[in-house]
């Protein structure tokens, strides 16, 4: 493959999303450079994990993007006279490959990687859909989870309700740092943010990691037949735990 039109069918293999956003900056890489072996493994990887993986794909490039600045991926010089000497424009354009290559197309090598060993994925994924409440969601009340166990984690509503010795709390899985989704971890009785490691409570405060606050609440109340009902377009965020949020038990 030697011109720019073989270029662009590489191109043509990763998602449409990723050739608007970088497509003129990877072609002008490549014909700046034609890539080696090596690199034409992680280009085909990187191009396959964004196909079978597109969600963790889609992490793994937002983690590698905060690492390195969105400055990094820019291709073309800025308009103007710079302020550069020659010397540095050089470097920067060798930067500018490196971390282009390592973070948009390595970046899916090494989620297929993780892929692989981890099996896990499914939770390391940002969720970047806006405040996408589903309405008014109702759990019966046969399926409400006991005082002190696991919480009951509602798939469409994005939330967990779990129950403590004072009630109930409906909480949203978003963590408060990056919008990862956050899974109960059974074994520590806690919450565990897999993308960078927050964990929060029973209460859903937060115990540690990166996270700036607890869960968001979700509006939860009982029906007269003691079913909970939770209206997942009334989110609350929330600074600490306070006992006031916690709804009591119906009846
Ligand atoms: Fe960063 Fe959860 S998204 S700790």
């Amino acid at each position: 493959m030697s011109n720019s039109g073989g270029w662009r069918l590489l191109l043509l293999l990763y998602p449409r999303t990723w050739q608007q956003q970088f497509g003129a900056a990877f072609l002008a890489l490549l014909r700046e450079r034609p890539p080696g072996v090596r690199d034409m493994v992680d280009i085909l990887s990187g191009a396959a994990a964004a196909h079978l993986r597109p969600r963790a794909w889609q992490l793994e490039r937002q983690l590698l993007f905060e690492a390195a600045g969105p400055s990094s991926f820019s291709s073309a010089p800025a308009s103007g006279p710079s302020p550069d000497p020659p010397r540095d424009q050089d470097e920067q354009r060798r930067f500018t490959r490196r971390t282009f290559l390592r973070n948009a197309v390595l970046g899916g090598a090494a989620v297929t990687a993780v892929g692989i060993t981890g099996g896990t994925l499914i939770f390391l994924r940002p969720d970047d859909d806006e405040e996408t409440g589903v309405g008014v969601v109702t759990v019966p009340a046969a399926e409400l989870p006991a005082e002190g166990a696991a919480p009951l984690t509602h798939d469409d509503g994005k939330f967990h309700l779990i129950r403590n010795s004072d009630g109930y709390l409906a909480m949203s899985w978003r963590c408060t740092h990056l919008h990862c989704t956050v899974p109960w971890n059974d074994r520590e009785d806690h919450f565990r943010c897999p993308c960078h490691g927050s964990v929060y409570d029973r209460y859903g405060a937060r115990l540690s990691g990166p996270a700036p606050r607890p869960l968001d609440l979700l509006a939860l109340s009982f029906d007269a037949s003691g079913n909970a009902v939770v209206d997942t377009d009334i989110i609350q965020q929330r600074e600490t735990f306070e006992p006031a949020q916690v709804v009591p038990p119906p009846g």
